[in-house]
């Protein structure tokens, strides 16, 4: 008997519809076999977020679709797969629903385990995926969806430290980069102009570091933007290609000095387990951001903890992650039956109180 497990994993919970294999052997080293996803970027363009109904019914068009890849990709068959992982919530519930609906079927009809995966322990394990990054390590997640602080001490147990209490920073950078006039997705938009701008020019509040915590927010940020910009165009007339680099420069610094200066503290919190190999592991497409990035490396050398960011394909959403944290689930003897429901909250530390945010990817547990 070989201890070899294949598992499919299925994703559909924002706006990627992504299938995906990933196979294990024993503890060696996880191996993604395929990974396919697809994109509804244009499909939500007009409406400056993304649409729910829209998502769910291009899910349901395209899951299969993205399963048959996956298996043709990887050189398998359905009689290959020894389990199917799904992403079960939290996020827009009619994706979830669509790519619940897709993996129970498949598991009635072939007769194989169902996993149902909380998606953030999809991201939360993802440095284990791509570097086998020992426990207990901090996880920064950091996209357009998720914002939070999370201690994760084994596949299925994590403390979360904080997190954002209304919009997510990828959000913030969206919304910036609409306000200036700037292409979606604001975030590489907003970077590219910072790089021309003067990051001191506009003194932009960094919410909530006055308080105790490591709880975040950045609606503010945006109205202060908001405030600065119609200022100079109440005084000027309009923006000058400079005013909106320096704009730009100076959100991005409010941002990644509050990611900085929250990461310390979370990262203070998290030293007192005394972990053998202290790591921080950012993800999510926020962590592309080079100035970012760069305040978080330099909080981690202070500290002498260990900095790692899985590529960005595995950073942001794809069903790999979710096939890896259900074979951690597997493993562990956990599978579900066809009960299992799709869940628009489910947040990944039972115990933490519930945080308020909901932006525009869905429900943020
Ligand atoms: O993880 P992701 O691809 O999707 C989810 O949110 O689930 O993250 C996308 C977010 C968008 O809001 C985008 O503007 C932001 O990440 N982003 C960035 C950068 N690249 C992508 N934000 C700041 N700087 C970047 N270079
Ligand atoms: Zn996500």
């Amino acid at each position: 008997m070989t201890d070899t497990l294949t598992l499919l994993g299925i994703e559909s919970s924002c706006d990627d519809t992504s299938a995906a294999l990933v196979r294990q052997t024993g503890e060696a080293a996880p191996e993604i076999l395929s990974n396919v996803v697809y994109g509804q970027t244009e499909l939500h363009a007009a409406f400056g977020g993304v649409v729910p109904e829209i998502a769910a019914r291009a899910h349901a068009e395209k899951l299969d679709l993205a399963v048959e890849e996956a298996l043709k990709q990887a050189n398998l068959g359905l009689k290959d797969i020894d389990a199917i992982a799904v992403t079960a919530g939290p996020g827009l519930i009619g994706g979830v629903i669509s790519g619940v609906m897709c993996a129970k079927g498949l598991s009635a009809g072939l007769g194989l385990p169902l996993v149902g995966v909380n998606h953030l322990a999809g991201h939360a394990l993802t440095p284990r995926l791509t570097d086998q990054t020992p426990f207990p390590y901090l996880m920064l997640l950091v996209s357009g969806g998720h914002c939070q602080f999370l201690i994760a001490h084994d596949a299925e147990t994590f403390t979360r430290l904080g997190g954002t209490i209304d919009d997510a920073p990828g959000e913030a950078f969206d919304k910036t980069a609409r306000l200036l006039g700037l292409a979606q997705p604001g975030g590489p938009s907003v970077e590219a102009e910072a790089k021309h701008g003067d990051p001191k020019r506009f003194a932009f509040p960094r919410p909530l570091l006055d308080r105790p915590g490591c709880d975040l927010s950045f609606s503010g940020l945006k109205t202060a933007l908001l405030r600065a910009r119609d200022e100079i165009i109440a005084q000027k007339g309009g923006l000058t290609p400079q005013d909106r680099a320096d704009l730009c420069a100076s959100f991005q610094e409010a941002v990644a000095d509050v990611l900085a200066k929250k990461t310390a503290r979370a990262l203070a919190l998290y030293q007192d387990e005394i972990p053998a190999t202290p790591t921080l592991a950012v993800a999510g497409g926020v962590a592309a951001n080079a100035t970012i990035r760069g305040k978080l490396e330099t909080v981690c050398a202070a500290q002498d903890v260990a900095f790692t960011a899985p590529p960005l394909a595995l950073c942001t959403d794809n069903a790999a992650m979710i096939a890896y944290a259900g074979l951690a689930r597997f493993k562990a003897g956990h599978t579900d039956d066809l009960s299992l429901i799709a869940r628009p909250r489910w947040p990944l530390d039972q115990k933490a109180p519930a945080l308020l945010g909901g932006g525009k990817k869905g429900a943020k547990a």
